[in-house]
């Protein structure tokens, strides 16, 4: 499973990159306005600052645009910024237009904002590279975001489709690990929950103890 982060803050990804786990980083408007990011040069030039810290990783850019033309204009530019975008376009009629269009053109992208099995079904018959459910704002409104993920998984896996899965909107280290088990290909993820994965009281314990023999053969 690629672990990817889901921040548009520069320093949280060169700290997920230093721990020699990240794969690649989603972003969204929300997450870029989060770090006081305005007008178009200075996205367009923290989307390359974030491609310059990822290596080989991917980097979801999201389109603002919803009509058809404008989200081919927006996305092209985007692909043409660095190799590792992908043009993340939401899950809507002149977005899934684009995705075609994206796919044939070799642009690579991230259908967002999915909710449902249906709507995963459609991006993959598009060639979307990547979808987005966001299962944490599914289990917000009391649903099971989990669940969405398995009826994806097995669609994909019925027709062969090329699509990863990329489960977004994680809260806890419980959503990654769930995502694991079912075969997601890829986690979303602010890094809290990430580094959660890291911690046990048995682990501090065990250190502690063995720290302490250590110093008895000193
Ligand atoms: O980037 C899309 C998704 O991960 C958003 O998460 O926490 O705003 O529901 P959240």
């Amino acid at each position: 499973m690629k672990f990817f982060i889901d921040t548009a803050n520069l320093a949280q990804i060169q700290e997920a990159y230093d721990l020699g786990i990240l794969d690649g980083v989603t972003t969204n408007p929300s997450l870029m306005a989060k770090e006081g990011i305005k007008g178009q040069n200075a996205i367009l030039k923290h989307y390359v600052d974030i491609c310059n810290l990822v290596g080989e990783g991917d980097v979801s850019a999201e389109v603002l645009s919803v009509d058809y033309q404008n989200i081919i204009k927006e996305g092209e530019a985007l692909a043409d910024l660095h190799s590792n975008i992908v043009v993340k376009v939401p899950m809507i009629k002149d977005g899934l237009k684009a995705i075609k269009y994206f796919a044939n053109k070799g642009i690579r992208t991230n259908c967002t904002l999915i909710f449902s099995a249906g709507q995963a079904l459609l991006a993959a018959k598009a060639g979307a590279s990547y979808v987005s459910p966001f299962l944490g704002r599914i289990d917000d409104i009391g649903w099971d975001g989990m669940k969405l993920i398995e009826e994806i998984k097995n669609i994909y896996l019925n027709y062969d489709f090329d699509t990863e899965i990329l489960a977004a909107s994680i809260r806890n280290p419980i959503h990654i690990l769930k995502c694991a088990e079912i075969g997601a290909d890829v986690v979303t993820s602010p890094l809290a929950s990430i580094t959660a994965l890291l911690n046990h009281p048995l682990t501090d314990k065990g250190l502690a103890q063995f720290i302490a023999d250590a110093k008895k053969m000193e």
